[in-house]
């Protein structure tokens, strides 16, 4: 039940969700907006690319062009997060930058859940989910408690 699809299926609901807030939010409600993605997005991805990505490259090889590309888009998506954090809510630019970093992470997440991860669940046994998802919620706890460094 706690394997480590649906923990991070679990995660991309909880992000969606503050997605939607954002994409209706007032300039002052921006940053404490962009403070929770942070907290959720940063270390959900260190915590994929520590413990899951080398785990879907291991078992599915035909993935790791796919598991190559979404790691290239954790970077993007936390450069220009970084950069939102920086600026200020109402100066041009925020409104669109903000889309396109949800934008950017909706097709991420699509191309985890649709084609990845599905992928992975084919070729991994039960008891690897298993074991992954509690090293995916450590290294999650861990990256979080970095974040704050
Ligand atoms: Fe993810
Ligand atoms: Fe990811």
């Amino acid at each position: 039940m706690s394997g480590v699809i649906t923990l991070i299926k679990k995660d991309h609901a909880t992000l969606e969700a503050v997605f939607k807030k954002l994409e209706s939010a007032e300039p002052d409600e921006i940053p404490n907006l962009l403070r929770q993605v942070n907290e959720l997005l940063v270390p959900h991805s260190k915590a994929e690319e520590e413990v899951v990505y080398p785990a879907i490259k291991a078992t599915v090889p035909d993935e790791q062009d796919d598991v190559d590309d979404g790691l290239e888009e954790h970077h993007h998506v936390e450069a220009t997060l970084k950069q939102l954090l920086a600026s200020d809510p109402g100066a041009p630019g925020v409104d669109g930058l903000i889309a396109a970093m949800i934008g950017e992470v909706r097709h991420h997440v699509e191309e985890e859940e649709e084609e990845i991860l599905p992928a992975f669940a084919k070729a991994a046994s039960n008891e690897q989910l298993s074991e992954l998802g509690s090293q995916f919620t450590e290294a999650k706890d861990r990256a979080l408690a970095q974040l704050g460094e």
